[in-house]
């Protein structure tokens, strides 16, 4: 399948690693780093794009961005419609220490009201990225 990832830090990074090994075709993107997502790119046989065109050539979405970062990285995101959304993102406040949306919705509920289009997928919220490898 084609996964574009959507924030390549150490979920994307990690998670799209192992997709690749697992035969996936992957692309990189949202980092502050261009090179980071390059480096990325190389090592998992995959590309570095931008975030919509991440989306726009995937079968399957990986968003995997601090909470603070959804909205930004949604509004570059274009077309969702019909997408299958794999969030691991969990609801945290900037300094991480507390949930910022629960215990009556879910983080991923909240993300399929802002993206009704899409379908979304909650995934790998209580793995740690280190276990990827
Ligand atoms: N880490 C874990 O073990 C773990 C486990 C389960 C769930 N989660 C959840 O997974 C999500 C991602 O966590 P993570 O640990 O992978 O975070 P992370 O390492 O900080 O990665 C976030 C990515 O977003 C990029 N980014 C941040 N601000 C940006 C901006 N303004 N413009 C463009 N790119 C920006 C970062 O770029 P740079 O690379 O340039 O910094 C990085 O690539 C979070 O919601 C977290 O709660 C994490």
């Amino acid at each position: 399948m084609k996964i574009g990832i959507l924030g390549s830090g150490l979920m994307g990074g990690a998670l799209g690693l192992a997709l690749s090994q697992a035969g996936h075709d992957v692309a990189f993107s949202y980092a502050r780093d261009q090179d980071k997502l390059e480096r990325l790119a190389r090592r998992a046989n995959g590309t570095a794009v931008s975030v919509a065109q991440a989306v726009e050539r995937a079968d399957v979405v990986l968003l995997a961005v601090h909470w603070s970062n959804l909205d930004d990285v949604l509004s570059r995101a274009g077309d969702l419609h019909e997408k299958t959304i794999m969030t691991c993102c969990v609801p945290l406040n900037a300094a991480n220490t507390q949930l910022v949306v629960g215990l009556k919705e879910s983080g991923a509920e909240l993300l399929a009201r802002k993206v009704p289009e899409a379908r979304i997928v909650a995934a790998f919220q209580t793995t740690p990225s280190e276990v990827f490898a």
